[in-house]
Order: structure tokens, then C-alpha cells, then sequence
């Protein structure tokens, strides 16, 4: 009975009285879990992220630079051979291991299930995502001579599914005792009032906390944990949605040992000044990815003595941690950047409301603002036409059409 009356003072200090009504309507079982969601609810850091959306964003003195980068294409055969032959090492000792990110919502792309079940229609008979990533990593295998444990990040919405849907496709003859799923951390979405949405299920709504959290979820799901028990030494952190994905690249990893950094990243030249990917960028001294959206144009358009932009290697959710690297941001708090978006929720009288317009808050992290807590980072730029094909949009740029093609003609060539 405390709990209750305890959850109800909660819900008033913090002026969720719909929530209150809510508890009223509800019984059994139903009320006891909408008790226990709400006591795991940070409420005050929510206000927090609430207010924030109402400042300004704070424009600080920065002192932007670019950051040196080495082009795969440019290096020479012995350096090459180097970086291969570190690479592989660590790969054929077992010290290796592979992340997805697949908790995302995919919401451009209109797919109804997760997003890496999306089969892109290549050669006819056409392959999912998740085929493709088994793919690239069962050819690894091979090379190496190990099996790479592949770590697979879901939301807590998708997480069933993706596990059946793996089943159901034999883990496209991935070994299945290799592969493992742990879901991502969440945050409640708010309306334009700071008020906590109601979904259909009579519970709170609430949405995966970006990219970011695949960090924080690595560690509370116990998947860090289990890699040290490994002796896992690197681990690779990639997107579900890229065709064109490698993830095992002994060149990108031995140049991240060579060079005794923590983190590595493979990045693309822009296909222009204002293509909209976010680039990388040294920021009071520290690694950065400026987004496209906060990068002034002139910025944008500066070129250096060679006719290239100055700040022009996209970030392509290509990176490489030391498991170290992993441990320190895991126990980090990023921030979180607020998104305006659709979300149905149940009114006042109980009905469905599907908005047409933006109405509530989405709070997310993103993966590459853990770049600014290390003083370097390596980056080796690859190509855009054997590095990224990335499924994002349902029509247009970065859509299913043009994935497919840049796959079909990377998979002709090799
Ligand atoms: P995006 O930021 O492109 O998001 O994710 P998305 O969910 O795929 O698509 P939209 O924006 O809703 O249309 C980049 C990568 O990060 C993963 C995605 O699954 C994708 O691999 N991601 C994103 C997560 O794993 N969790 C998140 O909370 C967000």
C-alpha cells in the first residue's frame, strides 16, 4: 500500500498527474508493473532532459581543427602488410569480437520489423541485412581460421523478434553459440508539456536511448564482462544498416595497434560539402563528429591547400575500441540530444491518438560523442564505393535502390 501511495507522491512532485489516473483505472498485475516501471524512471533526470529542450544550444568558444586521417588506398605495401599482419593476429588469437547495433527504429525506412530482418532485393533472390552481416563475418572466419563472436544490440521492442527471426534463419549459418543478443536501455518519451505518454498496453511509453547506449547496455547486460572473461582485446562496434559493411578489417585494426591508440574509425570522403553525414573534426583538442546540422557552411566548404575539404571524412558507424576504451565510456554518462517526433498514445478518455504532426520528445545518445573523452583517434579513410552502401530512406538517397546497386557492383568487381 506504501508503494503505491510512495509512486503517488512521486508522480505529484513531478506534475505526471495523468499518470495518477492511470493507476486508478488499472488493477492486478497490470498496476503492479506500471508501479514497477515508474519506480525505475530516473524523474529527475528527465526533467533535466525536458528543460533542455527549451534552452538555447550554447555556442562555446571551440577551437575547431581537422584531424589527420591515413588513406587506405595511399599506404604502401610494406605498411599494408604491417597493418595486416597486426591485424590478423589478434584476430586468429581470439582476441576479436564484432558489435551490431540493431535497436534502432528505422522509422525512415518504413520497415515493419527490425531493421536487419529488411531484405534488400540483390541478385534476384534478394538478402537481408543480418544475411549480409553473417556473410561478411563467416568470411573471416574462414580467413582467420576462428570464430568471431558477434554481439548483437536489440531494443527491448524488437528483441523477440530479432531472436526469432535469427532462429528461423539458422543464424544464416552463423555459429550459433558465437552470436549473442542483449537489449538496450530505454527513456520515456514526453509531449510538448514535459507530460509522460500513455501507451496502448496502459503502460509508459518508451523508445531505445540512441546508439550511445550501446556502451552502458554492454556493461549491464554482462556482454563486457563475458568478452574480458575472453581475453577479448578489440571490439568493432558497427550499424545494422550498411551493406557494404566490413567488419573485420585487419588493415583498419593493425593501423589501430600500430599507432597505440583507442579507438579507430573508418571514415568516407563527402560525396559534397553538404552531403548529410556528420564529419570528424578535432575539437579543443579532442576527437569529435560534428553533425551535418551544426556544421556552418562556410565550415562545410573549406578546402586545404590540395582542393579537398578541410573537414570532409564522414563518420559511417565504422569503429574500433580496445576493450579498455569500452570499459571507461561504458561507466560514462553521454548526453543526450533531444529528437521531435511522431508518437501515438492513449488520451484522457482512453482513445488512440495517431498524431500527423511531431508531438513528443525522443532523448537519445549518440555512439561518437564518447570519441571526446580520448585525447586521439585513429582514422583511416576507406572508400565510399566498397565501405558504405547504407539502407536509411524508404525512396531517394541512402534508400534500398541505391544500397543495392553500389552492393551489386562491389560484389562484381571482387
Ligand atoms: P540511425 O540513427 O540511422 O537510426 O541508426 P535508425 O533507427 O536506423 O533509423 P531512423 O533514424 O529511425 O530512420 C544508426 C544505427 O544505430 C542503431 C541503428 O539500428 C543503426 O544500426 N541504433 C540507433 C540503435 O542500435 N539504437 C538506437 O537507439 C538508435
Amino acid at each position: 500500500m506504501d508503494k503505491v501511495q510512495d509512486t503517488i507522491d512521486l508522480l505529484k512532485v513531478y506534475n505526471q498527474d495523468h499518470i495518477i489516473k492511470l493507476l486508478e483505472k488499472v488493477d492486478g498485475e497490470k498496476k503492479q508493473a506500471l508501479i514497477e516501471q515508474i519506480s525505475s524512471i530516473d524523474f529527475h533526470q528527465l526533467k533535466e532532459l525536458y528543460d533542455n529542450t527549451k534552452k538555447e544550444i550554447e555556442i562555446k568558444e571551440n577551437k575547431i581543427e581537422p584531424l589527420p586521417y591515413l588513406d587506405k588506398e595511399k599506404l604502401s605495401e610494406e605498411q599494408k602488410e604491417e597493418f595486416q599482419r597486426l591485424g590478423e593476429e589478434v584476430i586468429e588469437k581470439g582476441e576479436y569480437a564484432v558489435v551490431t547495433m540493431a535497436g534502432g527504429q528505422g522509422t525512415r525506412l518504413g520497415h515493419s520489423g527490425p531493421k536487419g530482418t529488411f531484405k534488400l532485393d540483390v541478385y534476384g533472390k534478394g538478402k537481408y541485412l543480418f544475411e549480409i552481416l553473417a556473410e561478411n563475418l563467416k568470411e573471416a572466419n574462414q580467413k582467420y581460421g576462428k570464430v568471431i563472436p558477434w554481439y548483437i544490440m536489440t531494443s527491448k521492442e524488437n528483441n523477440d523478434e530479432t531472436i526469432e527471426f535469427m532462429e528461423k534463419h539458422n543464424y544464416f549459418g552463423y555459429d550459433k553459440d558465437s552470436v549473442r543478443f542483449f537489449a538496450q536501455s530505454e527513456l520515456p518519451l514526453l509531449d510538448v508539456n514535459g507530460k509522460l505518454l500513455i501507451g496502448k498496453d496502459m503502460r509508459i511509453k518508451e523508445a531505445s536511448d540512441g546508439n550511445g547506449g550501446t556502451y552502458s547496455s554492454l556493461r549491464a547486460s554482462g556482454c563486457l564482462a563475458e568478452m574480458k572473461e575472453k581475453g577479448i582485446k578489440w571490439v568493432f562496434i558497427g550499424g545494422v544498416d550498411n551493406a557494404l559493411l566490413k567488419m573485420a578489417d585487419t588493415i583498419l585494426l593493425g593501423m589501430a595497434i600500430q599507432k597505440k591508440v583507442q579507438i579507430a574509425s573508418k571514415s568516407i570522403v563527402k560525396a559534397n560539402p553538404h552531403e548529410r553525414v556528420g564529419v570528424f573534426a578535432k575539437m579543443n583538442g579532442h576527437p569529435k563528429v560534428i553533425e551535418y546540422s551544426e556544421m556552418p557552411d562556410k565550415m562545410a566548404e573549406e578546402v586545404d591547400s590540395d582542393g579537398e575539404l578541410k573537414y570532409g571524412e564522414a563518420h559511417i558507424m565504422c569503429n574500433l575500441y580496445t576493450i579498455e576504451a569500452i570499459e571507461k565510456i561504458s561507466k560514462e554518462t553521454l548526453i543526450y540530444h533531444s529528437a521531435f517526433k511522431k508518437n501515438s498514445y492513449i488520451d484522457e478518455n482512453g482513445k488512440e491518438v495517431i498524431p500527423t504532426e511531431p508531438n513528443s520528445y525522443k532523448f537519445e545518445s549518440f555512439i561518437f560523442d564518447a570519441f571526446e573523452l580520448f585525447d586521439d583517434i585513429a582514422i583511416l579513410r576507406g572508400k565510399r564505393e566498397d565501405d558504405f552502401a547504407p539502407v536509411k530512406n524508404r525512396d531517394g538517397v541512402d534508400s534500398p535502390k541505391t544500397a543495392k546497386e553500389l552492393y551489386e557492383k562491389f560484389w562484381n568487381r571482387n
